[in-house]
């Protein structure tokens, strides 16, 4: 009951360099740009254009897209949390963005200084601009397993909040396990013997499978596992099998995570997902030697471990 295909969102210039301390070269950005959307992905999540008092490592998100080959079928949306940065997304010719809200109020206030209502009205002024200009919007929920002030989140508030952010005509719905707590659970023939977070998650969640997204942080080492999970969903008590999720974020060679989360480490790394994928006969249309070689050129450049575990070696036999 695993889908066909997958497509592969790669968020490693936007949620893979936003935390780093070093300012990260322009020039550096767009070469990693560049270069992932070379080896076959089809959606590269570019820059933000959020305040560069809280992101200062997004502070040349307009050159950086001005920088950018774009290469014709790649999306590449940007983060754009309220009007001003709409206004300034709209100014680059972008076609696509994402607004991004939580099912936590502690970390939307930490994340974006504001509630959760709050958000929602914002996001539906930014919205409301993106339709009059035939502009993509996705929208993130993150804190979907639990919240790093909060504690405990119920699922029933990611279900309310994505329904919210659907309505308001998100066409893709990305769940973000911002710090990477998600467990998987024990299943025997896709039946589930033994529940967990991932599993209640994605079966509370009622959006259809073809809109959701799953974005794991990989912070102990359950990315892999949760996404086996959300990709082959299925109905808790009831033996019925539904498909899973077709969309998965991910950052090559691991790196990324949220300021706003303390911990958080990378994301899951696109290399070890592609590697899943074709373990289980999964369409992704990447290069996955192409994407290994980036990942060593992003690592070398932050000088940073390959937090991947497929490496561009694995092709040198
Ligand atoms: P605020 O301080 O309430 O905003 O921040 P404000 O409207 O009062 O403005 C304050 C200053 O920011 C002003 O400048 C504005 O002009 C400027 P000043 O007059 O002081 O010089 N400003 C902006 N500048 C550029 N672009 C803008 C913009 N807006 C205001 N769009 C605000 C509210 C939302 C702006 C701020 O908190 C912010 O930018 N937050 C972004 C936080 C962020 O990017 N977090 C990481 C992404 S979320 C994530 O990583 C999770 C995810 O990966 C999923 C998962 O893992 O779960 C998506
Ligand atoms: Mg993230």
């Amino acid at each position: 009951n695993f889908p066909k295909t997958v497509k592969i969102v790669e968020v490693s210039p936007r949620d893979g360099l936003q935390n780093e301390k070093q300012f990260v070269p322009t020039e550096t950005k767009i070469n990693l740009i560049n270069k992932l959307s070379e080896s076959g992905l089809k959606v590269v999540e570019s820059t933000s254009f959020v305040s560069p008092k809280a992101i200062p490592q997004m502070a040349d998100a307009v050159e950086v897209l001005k920088g950018i080959n774009r290469i014709e079928g790649v999306s590449y949306p940007v983060l754009v949390p309220n009007v001003k940065g709409m206004e300034t997304a709209l100014k680059c010719n972008v076609e696509e963005i994402a607004v991004f809200g939580a099912a936590s109020e502690a970390f939307t206030q930490k994340n974006i200084k504001c509630s959760i209502e709050e958000s929602l009205k914002r996001f539906s002024d930014v919205i409301q601009m993106a339709k009059e200009n035939q502009i993509r919007v996705r929208g993130y929920v993150s804190c979907v397993m639990g919240c790093p002030y909060e504690g405990e989140i119920d699922p029933q508030n990611v279900q309310l909040v994505a329904q919210i952010m659907k309505d308001m005509g998100c066409y893709e719905i990305s769940l973000g396990d911002t710090i990477g707590i998600g467990t998987p659970g024990i299943k025997f023939f896709q039946i589930i013997l033994l529940a967990e977070k991932t599993e209640i998650l994605f079966n509370t969640v009622k959006l259809e499978r073809g809109m959701l997204a799953a974005h794991f942080h990989n912070t102990y080492d359950r990315a892999i596992q949760n996404l086996v999970v959300a990709l082959g969903v299925n109905i808790i008590v009831q033996i019925s099998i539904q498909n899973g999720i077709s969309v998965i974020d991910s950052s090559v060679a691991g790196i990324g995570g949220c300021p706003y989360a303390k911990g958080a480490s990378g994301n899951v790394a696109t290399e070890d997902v592609l590697f899943l994928l074709d373990l289980l006969g999964i369409e992704h249309g990447v290069d996955v030697h192409k994407l290994c070689q980036v990942g060593d050129y992003i690592s070398k450049e932050l000088n940073r471990d390959n937090l991947a575990g497929v490496s561009s070696k694995d092709f040198e036999k």
